[in-house]
């Protein structure tokens, strides 16, 4: 008789190593081992589709079959190119490779789109895709990926694809898990991550490549923390001063190209991204473009002005800061529109002392600023909806305002308690970004230091 120990060990080295992330909601899986190889015939509805080094072009136009197309190419590439042996995933000193035998392969991969996407699908609001999929490997090497929208075929090859391992024998790459059979759905319609690009400028490449981690973990909005007191790195040609003077250094900046590229680059990955320029705090940098549109600018001492200096709010009751809202308003959003269902206007952390400054308002009172702040916020949510999108806002608008807003808006909680609720509760559509999380983290890692 073997003690249990070594059973125990030999049994773990011989079980699958499963690295499925999200986990499926639903997976069946066996114990048969499927060699994969770049010949496999691959179609979608029907039509065969090239697997190799596609990428969709540049374009506002979104097709399915270029979208599906990349997907097919980036799984490909998961497998084949930057694929590992997973000696990580297994006891040290096991035996857990399969015996090379590439006879017994993946034969085909049949992808059927049974719904049609829409303009929607491209960009949708939270809920308007349906981002299910089933996959299925059979014990014969036949695999069906079935899903109503392109966004569900896009999930399913990337979980195709962390199906599959390098040998370290050379370049064969092997499941041992078939036959496979998932149906998969995610729980919520919004998955997302936010980018401060004001405080920290990030590269293009640097938020391509974030948004490919997003998709391998299917998560699917971006949100562009983009301006802030800090920097105005985004280029709005109709006002140029605004990132010539308030960018970091006149390279670290975001052209309209720029920012049209990472749009699609998301869309094609099943990322949509929510640009924000916060207002009508976080906003003082436009005092070194348009000095007469803001209060507050860098006053001291910070903390009676605002949580991070430097400080810097909208004059709100200046008829100036409604025209250069037009302006601005009337070059950016129509470059978003094409790409997102949504733009966010901010609107977290105002102190009313700024308004206090204001020669338009010397007041910091909430009765006389809340009837100001309802009517600076009703314009600029009538400019977002007149572009065809619809408005985000942090939960200070309405936790701290008590603002009445369209019930097409975005709520966007992040103090954490009972806010999420409260809001859901009062008829609110909550995001939810509790920052309690990141900066428990945050203590821990300098605890550790
Ligand atoms: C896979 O799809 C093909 C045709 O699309 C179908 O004939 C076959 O039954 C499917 N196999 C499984 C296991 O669903
Ligand atoms: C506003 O300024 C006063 C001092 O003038 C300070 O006592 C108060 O805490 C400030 N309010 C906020 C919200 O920072
Ligand atoms: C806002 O500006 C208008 C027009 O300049 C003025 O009549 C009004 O008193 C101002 N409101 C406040 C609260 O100061
Ligand atoms: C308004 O200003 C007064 C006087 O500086 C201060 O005592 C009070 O705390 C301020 N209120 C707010 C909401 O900041
Ligand atoms: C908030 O606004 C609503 C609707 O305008 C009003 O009924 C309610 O009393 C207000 N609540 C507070 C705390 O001001």
């Amino acid at each position: 008789m073997l003690p249990k120990a070594i059973i125990a060990i030999a049994a773990l080295a011989f079980s699958p190593a499963n690295a499925l992330w999200p986990i499926p909601q639903k997976i069946s899986t066996g114990d048969s081992v499927l060699f994969i190889d770049q010949a496999v015939r691959v179609t979608y509805n029907g039509v065969p589709i090239i697997p190799i080094g596609y990428n969709p072009p540049a374009s506002s136009n979104f097709d399915s079959r270029q979208i599906v197309q990349g997907a097919v190419s980036r799984a490909f590439q998961n497998i084949f190119s930057t694929n590992y042996v997973p000696w990580k995933l297994h006891p040290r000193n096991s035996n857990f490779e399969p015996k090379v035998a590439p006879q017994n392969r993946i034969q085909s991969i049949s992808i059927q789109q049974t719904g049609k996407d829409t303009s929607k699908t491209f960009k949708p609001r939270a809920g308007d895709v349906d981002e299910s999929y089933s996959l299925t490997i059979s014990k014969n090497g036949q695999v069906n990926i079935s899903a109503k929208s392109s966004t569900g075929v896009l999930h399913a090859l990337e979980t195709f694809s962390q199906l599959f391992y390098k040998h370290s024998a050379g370049p064969f790459y092997y499941t041992t898990q078939a036959p496979v059979s998932i149906t998969d759905a995610p729980k919520y319609p919004h998955r997302g991550i936010m980018l401060d690009l004001a405080r920290n400028y990030q590269t293009i490449d640097d938020i391509k490549r974030t948004i490919d981690a997003m998709s391998w973990n299917k998560l699917n909005r971006l949100h562009l923390h983009i301006t802030d007191s800090q920097s105005w790195p985004l280029v709005i040609p109709a006002l140029p001063k605004l990132s010539q003077a308030g960018a970091y250094h006149p390279s670290l900046v975001y052209t309209p190209a720029d920012l049209a590229g990472i749009f699609q680059y998301g869309i094609n990955r099943g990322v949509e991204v929510i640009t924000e320029i916060d207002m009508p705090g976080h906003i003082g940098v436009i005092e070194l473009a348009y000095s007469d549109l803001i209060v507050a600018y860098e006053e001291m001492p910070y903390q009676y002005y605002c949580a991070e200096p430097p400080c810097g709010a909208f004059s709100i009751n200046n008829t100036k800061v409604y025209s250069f809202l037009d302006t601005l308003f009337d070059d950016l959003l129509p470059r978003v529109a094409p790409y997102s269902a949504y733009f966010h206007t901010g609107g977290d952390e105002l102190n009313a002392n700024d308004s206090m400054l204001d020669s338009h308002i010397k007041s910091n009172e909430t009765s006389v600023l809340q009837p100001l702040l309802q009517k600076f916020i009703n314009f600029a949510h009538s400019k977002v909806r007149a572009a065809g999108l619809s408005p985000f806002v942090w939960e200070e608008m309405v936790t701290t305002w008590n603002l009445t807003l369209g019930s097409d808006t975005v709520v966007q909680s992040w103090l954490g308690g009972d806010a999420v609720k409260n809001l859901a509760e009062s008829g609110h559509k909550v995001i939810d970004t509790d920052y309690n999380f990141y900066v428990s983290l945050y203590f821990e890692n300098r605890d550790i230091m």
